[in-house]
């Protein structure tokens, strides 16, 4: 008796550059729905897809038309719409939203080639994760909510160094050249995509340490837009106000150099928002609880619930800083805004689709 289209996907984009904590924060997603993702079960070992309980996260890798030696060939990069099939993305994509199974690509990221097609079921949230899901405004237009995670150069290259370097063996040399020869790309192609995100979180050298360069200590901006339809921007104390605070002193510890929150309304690329900032890291991460009982419309379900992710999840890149702290809040974002449409579409109260 439930109607078919209670059972539809709701469908999320996720963009950012390679590297830049896609993966994480999709774990800390899937998390706020209780379950951890994994890949598809006895197919392609080399599968990019994740799926749990009720999300199945792609990656758009695999709208790749040409493989790593077409991009050669053709002399470009990844990066580079020519070298992605946006027809079959948006096709797929639109046939996931209907309810309908998909025979998807999947890029082989080990050889570089275009492996077999794997079967995806319509999930309760698809998730599209990669370079490009808010290129093509056919695709753009399926989203029923949007994340842009905008890491700035100077981190981008900290966090590729810690990476390549430390893990990889490759050279400071070949990491910047790296980071230079798809910069033209990424500008071109990337970057624009962030001004249709209905959230975006940026990722900043602090400014608690005077020309730090290191990378280690974070200033992180939750971008809000107002106006989304079953998205209720989180705030700190007081809705539209501008505030800064440092909660540092009797309830919370704060070593060197100390944590800073902002809060305000601005506009970007021409759309109201509202913005939250945190500058810093935490010393003891189940002191957060303080800081969480200061924001609200967090969307959670019990008091101490951003915490208690944060907590589970404490050896996550990011889970002392900013950037973990606004990817489990943006994941709890999502799952009301899916309660949201579940309910909307069955014509029940929110309450009846809590998951
Ligand atoms: P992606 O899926 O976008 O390629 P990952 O989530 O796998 O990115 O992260 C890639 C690497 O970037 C991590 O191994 C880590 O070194 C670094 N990284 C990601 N997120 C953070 C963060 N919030 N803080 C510090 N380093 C991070
Ligand atoms: C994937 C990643 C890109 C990366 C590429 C490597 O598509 O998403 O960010 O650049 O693989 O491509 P290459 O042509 O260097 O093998």
């Amino acid at each position: 008796q439930v109607s078919c289209s209670v059972d539809k996907p709701v469908v999320i984009g996720l963009a950012a550059d390679s590297g830049c904590g896609k993966s994480t924060f999709m774990r800390r997603l899937t998390s706020v729905f209780g379950g951890a993702a994994s890949p598809p079960k006895g197919g392609n070992p080399d599968s990019n897809t994740l799926i749990s309980d009720t999300t199945t996260v792609i990656c758009l890798d695999d709208y790749h038309s040409l493989d790593r030696n077409g991009r050669k060939e053709e002399g470009v990069t990844a990066l580079d719409p020519r070298a992605n099939n946006f027809d079959l993305m948006y096709e797929q994509v639109k046939a996931i939203k209907e309810g309908k199974a998909i025979e998807k690509p999947i890029y082989n990221h080990v050889t570089g080639l275009l492996d077999p097609p794997e079967l995806i079921q319509p999930p309760k949230i698809f998730v599209i994760e990669g370079l490009h899901p808010m290129f093509d405004e056919r695709v753009r237009d399926l989203l029923d909510f949007s994340i842009y995670l905008d890491i700035s150069d100077d981190v981008k290259f900290a966090w590729k160094i810690q990476r390549d370097m430390a893990e990889r063996g490759h050279s400071l040399e070949s990491i910047k050249a790296s980071i230079e020869a798809r910069k033209p790309d990424f500008d071109a192609f990337i970057d624009p995509q962030k001004q249709y995100a209905d959230a975006v979180i940026e990722v900043l050298p602090t400014q608690l340490i005077p020309d730090d360069n290191e990378g280690k200590v974070l200033r992180v901006k939750l971008i809000q837009k107002e106006g989304v339809k079953n998205f209720d921007p989180v705030y700190l104390f007081d809705e539209g106000s501008s505030i800064s605070w440092v909660p540092c002193g009797r309830k919370l510890t704060c070593s060197y150099p100390g944590i800073k929150f902002a809060y305000g309304p601005d506009t970007y690329y021409g759309h109201e928002v509202s913005v939250v900032e945190m500058d810093g890291a935490f010393d003891r991460l189940d002191e957060l609880i303080y800081v969480e009982s200061h924001l609200s419309n967090l969307s959670t379900k019990f008091y101490g619930e951003v915490t208690q992710q944060m907590l589970k999840h404490a050896d996550f890149p990011g889970s002392n800083n900013g950037t973990g702290l606004f990817q489990t809040i943006i994941g709890l974002k999502i799952r009301d805004l899916y309660e949201q449409i579940i309910a909307e579409r069955a014509g029940t109260p929110a309450e009846a689709a809590k998951v």
